[in-house]
């Protein structure tokens, strides 16, 4: 069935390795009866009513709102605010006039979540929860619902609902800018036709991911992961991976602030990871590249083709350059399980973390 591991060694592994069929899953789950992606009316209708959307999150699915938060903008032009769930009632933002919530959530069951939604619905405003479990809490208490079609995630550190998270933003983005009248970004179920088949290529190259890992963090303390516009936000979710199943001190951020802090933690063979997927950064990337290698760190860049250089560790299929986080996520999953494995790690069920923290 589909939660056992079969001949997997850990559920991470195996559930890194269905996220080309979860992709696949989610095109044609979307997809109406002439083979055009589509949403609930209620749901566009909500959407094209909101003046702003505030996305509300925690963990990797925060990470997910962030890259949401571009395709929701750049798509579907409305406005987006991403918080995490457990400090929005204390920084509570300045609402809007006609403010449309949307919680992502894997598990439904995220108690801070919750706690916003309840707050929400009291102040009378709309919420759509997306999540990975029908009839889930965060499901049945707000006003509609999107599903992630992932199938059970059971290792702690989640994988595949946050790429099935990524494509069913920019599903809800891509069929919002139609209704809105907008001339569609890409033809979306066909781009994420190649997203899974650029899934599959990776998960092929898992020796390649495994090399990395022992290469690089074997014996490291830290690790700092760096990238421009949405490659940091990819940035911040290889972070959280690496930290929370292997316990090395990872930290993504964006690679303007370098000089600003970061900088000053490099040493000779501190791991930095960059992620080159934009053209329009490419080369400032590689200047902070540069300029962490002049203090002795030991770089790994994940570029795209067209985009790779001389020297890179790992050249990703090409794919549209809004879509990179669906797959630049991958080789940073693939690193960390096998960073996390060779230092002797549960996998799994790493150390004080539970699967959904179902208390405030
Ligand atoms: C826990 C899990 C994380 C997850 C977060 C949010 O901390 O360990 O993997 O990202 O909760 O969970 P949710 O179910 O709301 O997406």
């Amino acid at each position: 069935s589909d939660i056992e591991k079969g001949t997997y060694p850990h559920y991470m592994l195996k559930e890194i390795d269905e996220q080309p069929l979860v992709i696949r899953k989610i095109v044609e789950e979307y997809r109406n009866e002439n083979g055009v992606l589509s949403i609930d009316e209620e749901i566009l209708a909500a959407m094209n009513e909101a003046d702003r959307i505030y996305i509300i999150a925690a963990g990797t699915s925060y990470h997910a709102g962030l890259v949401g938060k571009q395709f929701i903008e750049k798509m579907a032009k409305i406005a987006v605010e991403v918080h995490i769930s457990s400090e929005f009632g204390y920084n509570t933002p300045l609402l809007s006039e006609r403010p449309l919530f949307v919680f992502i959530s894997q598990s439904g069951e995220t108690a801070d979540s919750r706690a916003v939604l309840v707050k929400v619905k009291e102040l009378g405003y709309k919420a759509l929860t997306i999540t990975n479990v029908p009839g889930s809490t965060l499901s049945r208490e707000a006003d509609y619902t999107l599903l992630l079609h992932a199938g059970p995630e059971i290792a702690v550190a989640s994988t595949k609902a946050y790429t099935a998270q990524l494509a069913v933003l920019a599903i809800l983005a891509e069929v919002t800018a139609v209704s809105r009248g907008f001339k569609p970004e890409m033809d979306l179920s066909k781009e994420l036709g190649i997203i899974a088949n650029a899934m599959e290529v990776l998960c092929d190259e898992k020796d390649e991911f495994e090399s990395i890992a022992r290469e690089f963090l074997t014996v490291t303390r830290n690790c700092f992961f760096i990238g421009r516009g949405i490659d940091f936000y990819v940035g911040l979710e290889g972070a959280l991976k690496l930290k929370e199943i292997s316990y090395i001190q990872a930290e993504g951020f964006a690679g303007g602030e370098l000089k600003h802090g970061t900088i000053a933690l490099i040493e000779e063979g501190t791991p930095v990871i960059a992620l080159a997927t934009q053209e329009s950064v490419n080369l400032s990337i590689r200047g902070n590249v540069k300029e962490v290698v002049a203090r002795g760190a030991y770089p790994c860049i994940i570029s795209m083709k067209g985009l790779d250089m001389n020297g890179d560790s790992f050249v990703l299929p090409e794919v549209h350059e809004l879509l990179t986080p669906l797959i630049s996520v991958v080789p940073l999953q693939l690193i960390s399980y096998y960073a996390a494995l060779h230092r002797g790690c549960d996998v799994d069920k790493p150390r004080n973390l539970a699967k959904s923290v179902t208390v405030e």
